[in-house]
């Protein structure tokens, strides 16, 4: 059985075809465009082309994330929470806490398992409707600090000096950061205290839900580095599991889920 699972998120969009052991056999991450059926048709060709698959081998395809009502050829469409969750159990079965920090969302998921061993959502928690916390502040931040999102990481583990970032709302702490850039306080430093400031903004959150010993950690924002260690660091000693590619765990779940619906 080949299945299919897309993320349309915010930010990016995540394609991942399964084989019969559940095998990944293809992905790939576009950036989100206005026209979500074009993208989302284009992750698709490309992760068909490296599974080396037809369209029609797929037997089932699950739709998610923000955009999960505009796939048109997608078979059914299920929430991030559930795909996030079916994803990260998938690949760590052991655990029952999930931290997703997305483009727009940061979430929480608790899980519990049900009497077959599928994973239940018995609990999650989503930022209010605020840019705080999540990948779009910190591309702000970056803009303001003229490098490219992908390198925060490395640089903020060149800081040698916590700095308090006080504001979290992003036009108020884009203004503190260029303050602090005018009072020559070094980019690898400034970049360090918003990474603290975002983990326990995301801390605030997760801990209005039942939090587990061991976490698995998903979303883009865990490509940086930085977030990661602040994550694990203000976690300790919970056990933190990060995927191998963390951005791809909501469409793996989505895959995953459709295998239940192909039958
Ligand atoms: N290579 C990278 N290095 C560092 N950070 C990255 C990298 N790639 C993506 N990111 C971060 O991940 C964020 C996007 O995360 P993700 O792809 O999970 O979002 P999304 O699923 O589209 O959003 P949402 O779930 O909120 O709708 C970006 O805003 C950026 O901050
Ligand atoms: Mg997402």
């Amino acid at each position: 059985m080949i299945t299919a699972g897309i993320d349309i998120g915010s930010v990016s969009t995540e394609v991942v075809i399964i084989g019969d052991d559940k095998n990944i056999l293809g992905s790939a991450v576009f950036a989100s465009q206005v026209d979500m059926e074009k993208t989302s048709l284009d992750a698709l060709d490309a992760s068909l082309e490296k599974s080396n698959i037809k369209k029609d081998d797929i037997n089932y395809i699950v739709a998610t994330g923000y955009g999960r009502n505009n796939v048109p050829f997608a078979d059914k469409a299920v929430t991030e929470i559930t795909c996030h969750a079916a994803g990260a159990h998938h690949l760590f079965p052991n655990t029952k806490t999930i931290i997703d920090i997305g483009g727009q969302d940061s979430k929480a998921i608790a899980i519990a398992a049900k009497k077959d061993g599928t994973p239940r959502v018995a609990d999650f928690i989503m930022n209010d409707k605020c840019a705080a916390g999540t990948g779009r502040f910190l591309e702000v931040m970056a803009a303001a600090l003229n490098v490219d999102v992908k390198e925060l990481g490395a640089l903020s583990e060149k800081s040698t000096k916590e700095i308090s970032i006080s504001s979290m709302c992003t036009v108020f702490a884009e203004s503190e950061v260029i303050s602090l850039i005018h009072q020559k306080i070094p980019a690898e430093d400034i970049i360090s205290g918003l990474h603290i400031a975002i983990v326990r903004k995301v801390l605030s959150l997760v801990q209005r839900i039942p939090v587990d010993d061991e976490i698995t950690l998903t979303g883009g924002v865990m490509k940086n580095s930085g977030m990661r260690k602040a994550l694990e660091k203000e976690l300790a000693p919970k056990k933190v599991n990060l995927p191998e590619d963390p951005q791809i765990a909501g469409a793996l779940g989505a895959a995953i889920i459709a295998r239940k619906y192909a039958g």
